[in-house]
């Protein structure tokens, strides 16, 4: 058992990091330093009114070494989510992504080796590529990397690099793979809360394609539990999959947030299809759940869409100031 008493989220203002952060404080004695370059998508709102004694923001990039060599000597380990998130940000322009998710893995990973610190590596499922609707398979540690798009490729490229380091250099690294998140502080570009604070703003929500791409959706908070788990109870060298068995394709996903938000099941928008887009993702997590005893609590899809939409309506003022900008971003790729 590794029992951290101080550790650095980079990301942490962040949609997910964030969620973590608080799980970290409301959960465990364990301290955060969380670092984060604050871009677009990073909202220190999101981690405001946590005590200052156990929670500290250092504004920065996870790409400055010099910074690191402040930061990293203090600390146990590093839960690295800082990341170029959104895969029709990286069709539109790839180049943060390879800044961020490739140059600063290995910043962060050169940082734990000259420090002698343990990291956790948080990635996605999108490095497995996708599967048919019809496949029976659903991914497992052992499915190759077939990434499909620059965001995915840029992550797949930072779980191969923390799996170098881990063998060449020794560094202590575990590295997830997760499914789609949904929850609060999620941004606004992303499928669930871009419909919800559509329909709030009076604009139909759209849909890609056909609407039957699927993807597994797991609750943030759900994630945050499997990666404390995973940081304290893992083994260096080991990949773990963290899914709650969520598949649900994109037109019931919709009708579930139109029906929860009182308007009727054809009040949306068919728009543009992604290229390259994937057709399915779906989560084997049994090494996570048998090996190390994790557990979903969320598992009540429909409660936690209801939680999701509340705190949509409750929250406004987070998400108002970048509503306009987002669609406009939307508008001229077509979607
Ligand atoms: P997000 O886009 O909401 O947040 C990313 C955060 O990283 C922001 O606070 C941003 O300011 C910060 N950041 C970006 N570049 C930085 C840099 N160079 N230096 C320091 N900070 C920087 O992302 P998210 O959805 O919360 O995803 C977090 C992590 O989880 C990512 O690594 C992502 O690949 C992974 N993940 C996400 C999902 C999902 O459903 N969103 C699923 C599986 C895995
Ligand atoms: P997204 O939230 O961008 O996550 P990811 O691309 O990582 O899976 O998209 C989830 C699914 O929703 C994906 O199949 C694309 C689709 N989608 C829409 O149909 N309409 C939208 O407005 C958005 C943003 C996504």
């Amino acid at each position: 058992m590794f029992e951290p008493n101080k550790i650095i989220v980079t990301g942490g203002c962040g949609f997910i990091g964030s969620n973590f952060v608080h799980w970290v404080v409301d959960n465990t004695q364990c301290d955060v330093v969380v670092l984060d370059k604050l871009t677009y998508a990073g909202n220190p709102e999101n981690i405001a009114g946590l005590p200052e004694d156990r929670v500290r923001l250092v504004v920065g990039d996870i790409c400055d070494a010099a910074l690191l060599d402040e930061l990293v000597p203090g600390v146990d380990a590093i839960v690295h989510y800082a990341a170029e998130s959104h895969n029709d940000n990286s069709i539109a322009d790839p180049s943060p992504f390879l800044h961020t998710n490739v140059e600063g893995t290995y910043q962060l990973l050169e940082a734990c080796r000259r420090h002698g610190k343990r990291l956790h590596h948080v990635s996605t499922d999108e490095v497995y590529g996708d599967l048919a609707l019809d496949d029976p398979a659903r991914f497992t540690e052992e499915t190759p990397y077939h990434p499909s798009s620059p965001y995915s490729s840029t992550k797949a490229s930072s779980d191969l690099l923390v799996r170098a380091w881990g063998r060449t250099f020794g560094v202590q690294a575990t590295i997830s793979n997760c499914s789609n998140n949904y929850g609060p502080y999620q941004h606004i570009e992303k499928f669930i809360p871009r419909q919800i604070t559509n329909i709030i703003c009076g604009i139909r929500p759209k849909l890609y394609g056909d609407g039957k791409n699927v993807r597994d959706w797991i609750h943030t908070e759900d994630h945050s539990s499997a990666v404390w788990t995973i940081l304290t109870k893992g083994t260096p060298g080991e990949t773990y999959l963290i899914g709650a068995d969520g598949e649900k394709n994109n037109i019931d996903v919709l009708h579930a947030i139109l029906e929860g938000m009182g308007q009727p099941a054809d009040a949306f928008d068919w728009v543009r299809d992604r290229p390259g887009h994937d057709r399915r993702y779906a989560i084997d997590s049994t090494k996570l759940r048998t090996e190390l005893g994790w557990q979903p609590q969320h598992t009540n899809f429909a409660e936690g869409l209801a939680q999701t939409i509340a705190w949509y309506r409750e929250n406004e003022a987070w998400w108002r100031p970048a509503k306009e900008a987002t669609e406009a971003k939307y508008a001229k790729q077509g979607q």
